[in-house]
């Protein structure tokens, strides 16, 4: 089986949306990743609905949300509205993260819950059969490009434990400074998903290194 690949969108080239968008639907990847900041819970600001809801029209991957908002459970009905198939919120930004997770899959969506470098995986341990997915941060989220932090490995090979002796199904992703040589770590330790955003824009041959990375 293949590693499921889902492009960030967020190191795309903002004026030429579509077109790389459609470079993604020609090319190999699974999913794609929206990166989705307020500037209060990250220190950046990407893009929201107005871009969400154009770029969704020409999309023909099922759509991977990553809200990095406070408070994001303000935003469920939006999200469902784009037609998302997850939504990871982050356990840090969640007060109420059970509830918040059962509102998700009410409306029709996969839930899933991320998991900032310092938080640890033994914090999931009372949510883990509730969900999805758990998306582990391999850097501190906010912006593309940062160095990969090596403790994600030791992270996903513990959330694989977990899931193993708890017999959920839900997926591990990993998201923050994947190439191929992080990525072939985190697939060994038990990743199901790579988040790459940098890497897949950045080289050369973009549907060549999603090619690459779902070989892993
Ligand atoms: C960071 C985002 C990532 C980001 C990854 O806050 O959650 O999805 O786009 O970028 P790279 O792959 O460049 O580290
Ligand atoms: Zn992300």
């Amino acid at each position: 089986m293949s590693t499921i690949v889902a492009p960030s969108l967020l190191s795309a080239d903002f004026l030429n949306l579509e077109r790389d968008i459609e470079m993604l639907n020609r090319s190999e990847a699974d999913w794609i990743h929206l990166d989705i900041m307020d500037g209060v819970f990250v220190p950046n600001i990407s893009f929201g609905f107005p871009v969400i809801n154009l770029l969704k029209k020409v999309t023909k991957k099922p759509l991977d949300a990553h809200l990095m908002i406070v408070q994001p459970e303000k935003f469920i009905d939006e999200i469902a509205a784009t037609g998302a198939t997850y939504m990871n919120v982050h356990l840090e930004a969640c007060m109420h993260l059970h509830k918040v997770v059962q509102e998700i899959r009410k409306k029709g969506m996969k839930p899933a819950v991320t998991l900032n470098p310092h938080t640890p995986v033994s914090m999931l341990e009372d949510i883990l059969p509730d969900l999805e997915m758990v998306l582990l941060m391999s850097v501190n989220p906010g912006f593309g490009g940062q160095q990969f932090i090596d403790n994600s490995v030791r992270k996903v090979t513990q959330l694989k434990e977990m899931i193993l002796k708890q017999q959920t199904s839900t997926l591990i992703e990993v998201d923050g400074g994947v190439n191929l040589e992080t990525g072939r770590r985190l697939v060994n330790a038990g990743a199901d998903i790579l988040v790459a955003g940098s890497f897949i824009f950045s080289s050369g041959h973009p549907e060549e290194t999603i090619r690459m990375l779902r070989a892993l």
